[in-house]
């Protein structure tokens, strides 16, 4: 028998510690309510920010592809899993970013992956955000450029990496809603920046994306600055109830995606079915600008609330509120109570957050009722 002993040992550290993550099952689909077993939760705690994932419309369009198309893409894209529904959906996301060219890849994850270890290159540059999310992180760990951090607003380190000429390229990457804090990338000004020492900018639409913009393209839009963005990537997964990450940018970079991004090239295809339902939630997204304005009212109520409960929200301004408890016990034990109490709002921990920075992350959707939020906020308020 081999000895995994040594894995059991860092478990019971983790669990000491408050800090063992464990799966939790649900026995429904994804909405404001959940059901676990016969229990009824309100879930504050998805990604489902528009209430597409249970959205019929998109269902039928899955049911209507899994039909026309069968079910596995059996393929990587480059040999025979290449079909209609993927190149559709890639027109309409360089439709949307106003791109030349897009590419779909499986998951969000891996779409950072291959931008990040095959666009920047040996004697390049790549300067994140610290709080970058961990597949922008370990994306730059795997790759052959340099990588550096700033903190949110170091403009003095920001700019003398890109004054460097130790660099062929520049690269800076950074996500438009941070998703553990729920605050705004200031992108004018690395706008400014990019432009001024002639850098790449990168923008991780994954939680403005279908949230923010006239049509639901993400903060760039939104602040009218998205063709100033050289590669925009986001996700099917968080509002558009699909799943699957996406970049959008000139046809060279997809191109070269496509001849040598590895996550590209050694998977199989997306699910031809996930595809067709992504395109339909383009379709609705473009169209949702009720349920946007409906999220924004959501979002800064249920932040207003909570602030004037005493509670900490840091630096949210958005539909993202992670409520900084800071031990990790007690926020393990709110999470509990509130649990008990009806609510699924799960306990973020390290490493995903700062040690001390431990969090109630809530999240809104479109659909939740301010009964939904004031019930949340009461329960909270006890707790506290
Ligand atoms: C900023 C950011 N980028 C990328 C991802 C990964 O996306 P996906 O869940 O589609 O892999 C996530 C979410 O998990 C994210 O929050």
């Amino acid at each position: 028998m081999a000895d995994f002993s040594y894995l059991a040992k860092e478990l019971s550290i983790l669990k000491r510690d408050n800090l063992l993550r464990q799966l939790l099952q649900i026995d429904s689909a994804a909405g404001c309510t959940i059901k676990i077993g016969n229990a009824k939760k309100v879930l504050f705690c998805s990604n489902n920010y528009l209430n597409l994932a249970e959205d019929h419309r998109i269902i039928a369009a899955a049911k209507d592809a899994m039909d026309k198309f069968g079910f596995g893409s059996a393929s990587s894209r480059l040999i025979s899993g290449t079909i209609s529904p993927h190149v559709e959906l890639e027109k309409a996301i360089a439709e949307m970013f106003n791109k030349k060219s897009a590419l779909v890849f499986p998951t969000g994850f891996m779409t950072n992956l291959a931008i990040l270890q095959t666009i920047p290159q040996k004697g390049d540059l790549l300067l994140l955000d610290k709080l970058d999310h961990a597949s922008i992180i370990d994306a730059a760990k795997g790759s052959d450029a340099e990588f550096r951090t700033y903190h949110r607003g170091q403009l003095d380190r920001i700019e003398k990496f890109l004054a460097s000429d130790k660099y062929n390229r520049r690269f800076i990457v950074t996500e438009s809603i941070f998703s553990m804090d729920g605050d705004f990338a200031d992108l004018e000004k690395l706008v400014e920046l990019k432009k001024k020492y002639n850098a790449y900018l990168i923008v991780d639409e994954a939680h403005g994306f279908g949230c923010l913009g006239r049509s639901g393209a993400g903060l760039g839009e939104e602040l009218g600055i998205l063709n100033e963005i050289d590669i925009v990537v986001a996700t099917l997964s968080k509002s558009a109830g699909c799943m699957g990450g996406f970049l959008a940018a000139e046809k060279s970079v997809i191109d070269y995606l496509i001849n040598r991004a590895r996550p590209f090239i050694y998977t199989t295809a997306p699910l031809i079915c996930n595809s067709a339902a992504g395109l339909r939630a383009i379709e609705l997204i473009k169209n949702a600008k009720d349920k946007r304005e409906k999220l924004k009212q959501n979002a800064n109520y249920l932040r207003n609330k909570l602030k004037s409960l005493g509670l900490n929200t840091g630096t949210s301004t958005s539909h993202i509120i992670g409520v900084i408890i800071g031990d990790n016990e007690r926020t393990v034990q709110i999470s509990k109570r509130l649990f008990e109490n009806g609510f699924l709002v799960i306990a973020i921990r390290p490493p995903t957050v700062a040690p001390g920075t431990a969090r109630l992350r809530i999240s809104v959707q479109s659909d939740h009722t301010k009964e939904q939020m004031d019930s949340l906020c009461d329960a909270i308020a006890i707790e506290n």
